[in-house]
């Protein structure tokens, strides 16, 4: 059926009967990802990172200037949040795409484009009251992340390719549900990148998807369990651009989900089951 419906459609990628885990892959299919890998050097280039006035944003911002990027964009709700004297303020808000296209505008010279911006809410699918804060969390994570993408393609073609980079989750391979919202919308944005990585890669532009378990940021500050520091996070998303990766798992917990995704839902999602029900009663 999958094979047919793709059969139609000469742009699909089928997965289909030719990949399978521990297969050694074609060298049509190692051609077919030369074709949308591209790496880009931090030196010299000019970045913009939305949500940079804070967490990981601002440590992704601060660590492209050290690696030698020309110019570093800081996009914030308030720009007299950037604190940083070397990052150049810009105003924007992701939700609101008249800002986003005032600010592509703007910023013609963007070479390396990060989607950092996010929201979370600990609510669960079924128990919110309605669903504004879900829409809400979802116009964050997901429809801007893809109206930036949108906004700032034909300056990154215009540049020569340059690179995009979406912070993603996680939970964007795992549910949590206790944020019901966040892992929707990071699924979501899971697979826009890698839609938008297929439709930019005639341009040249590099689209990397980076996964973190817990980041030392406001977002988890409740949560006592051990994190990663911004700074490592924000350092190994340099490395992936210039090593051209399409993907940068940032800690152990993603290597694990990513592993873990070919389990039967049900033994993947035993513990949190169990957790849930712990927590809420079965
Ligand atoms: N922390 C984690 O454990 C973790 C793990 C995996 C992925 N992530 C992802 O990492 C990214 C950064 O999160 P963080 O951990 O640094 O969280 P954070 O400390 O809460 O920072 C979130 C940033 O996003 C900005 N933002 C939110 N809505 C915005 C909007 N509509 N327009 C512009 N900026 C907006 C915030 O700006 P304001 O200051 O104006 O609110 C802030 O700068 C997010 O995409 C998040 O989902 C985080």
């Amino acid at each position: 059926m999958l094979g047919e419906w793709a059969e139609q459609r000469p742009c699909a990628f089928t997965l289909g009967p030719t990949i399978s885990l521990g297969d050694r892959f074609s060298s049509r299919q190692v051609r077919l990802r030369e074709r949308i890998e591209f790496s880009v050097e931090i030196k010299g280039s000019v970045a913009l990172v939305t949500g940079a006035n804070r967490g990981l944003g601002q440590a992704i911002a601060r660590t492209l200037l050290e690696r030698g990027a020309a110019r570093v964009y800081g996009a914030a709700r308030r720009v007299d949040t950037i604190t940083d004297a070397d990052v150049v303020p810009i105003e924007l808000d992701v939700t609101d795409p008249t800002q986003v296209q005032r600010v592509a505008q703007q910023c013609g010279d963007v070479t390396l484009l990060v989607n950092n911006a996010g929201v979370i809410t600990a609510e669960p699918l079924m128990s919110m009251p309605d669903l504004d804060s879900a829409r809400a969390v979802m116009e964050t994570n997901c429809w801007s992340m893809l109206t930036m993408c949108r906004a700032f393609a034909p300056t990154l073609a215009a540049g020569g390719g340059g690179a995009i980079v979406n912070i993603l989750s996680v939970a964007s391979w795992v549910g949590v549900p206790d944020s019901g919202p966040y892992s929707m919308a990071k699924a979501a944005a899971w697979a826009l990148t890698n839609c938008v990585r297929i439709e930019l890669s005639s341009q040249g532009t590099l689209v990397v998807g980076v996964h973190s378990g817990y980041i030392d940021t406001d977002m988890v500050a409740d949560f006592s369990g051990p994190k990663t520091s911004p700074d490592d996070v924000a350092s190994q998303i340099a490395e992936g651009v210039e090593a051209g990766s399409l993907e940068v798992l940032t800690d152990e917990a993603a290597h694990q989900v990513k592993a873990a995704l070919s389990l039967d839902p049900g033994l993947l999602y035993a513990r949190i089951q169990d957790s849930w029900d712990r927590t809420h009663g079965s």
